[in-house]
């Protein structure tokens, strides 16, 4: 199925914000992405990001062509500051995060199609060694969405968020 499903990205635009602080106030978005923030916390948090030159970059997913979810990118060595992945010394790796905006449209392989078609444009870049994200241990349909994808469970980890289940994607050589 998620073979079938076809998924293209987009930077998040200005014009993307409003949309987003909709998404983020959806309870199925809020339960796992913490609580809804107000649109000055929008663009405090991802205006930013919208120059796509930073270590996050963040994307609005698309499905034939309609705004379906959110995904972005990190470059874990350079959270440091911030008190995230201490112990991630390999600049080649990159994070992801991503939710789905229809409530209606989850458990129907959409996310782990989403997931695939992303990390595949990271590994593009052949500077990407391993692609890792960051469940709620409590999250299972996001972690068996991952595991759909090709993720594979490392270990518990105390993140500034509190605790999480670090899941690697290995490039394949
Ligand atoms: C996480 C998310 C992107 C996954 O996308 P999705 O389209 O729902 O996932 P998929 O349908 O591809 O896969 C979900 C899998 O989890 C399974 N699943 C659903 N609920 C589950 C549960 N409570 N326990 C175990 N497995 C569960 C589904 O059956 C499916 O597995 P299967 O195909 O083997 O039956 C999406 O659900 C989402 O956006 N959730 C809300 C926000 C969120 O959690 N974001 C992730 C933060 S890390």
């Amino acid at each position: 199925m998620s073979g079938l499903i076809s998924m293209t990205f987009r930077p998040l635009a200005l014009a993307d914000l409003v949309l987003l602080h909709e998404w983020l106030a959806r309870p199925h978005v809020a339960q796992w992405w913490g609580p809804p923030p107000s649109g000055a916390e929008v663009e405090e948090e991802y205006g930013p990001l919208l120059d796509g030159t930073g270590p996050h970059r963040a994307y609005i997913a698309l499905q034939a062509g309609m705004p379906i979810g959110f995904i972005q990118s990190y470059t874990p060595v350079a959270c440091h500051g911030e008190g995230w992945w201490l112990e991630e010394h390999d600049a080649g790796v990159r994070g992801i995060d991503q939710f789905l905006a229809p409530a209606d449209q989850l458990g129907r392989g959409l996310g782990t199609a989403m997931v695939l078609a992303f990390v595949s444009e990271l590994l593009a870049d052949p500077g990407v060694t391993r692609i890792q994200t960051d469940p709620s241990p409590q999250n299972r349909r996001a972690i068996r969405c991952y595991e759909k994808a090709g993720f594979r469970a490392v270990r518990e980890i105390d993140t500034p968020d509190g605790c999480a289940l670090l899941m690697y994607y290995d490039r394949q050589v």
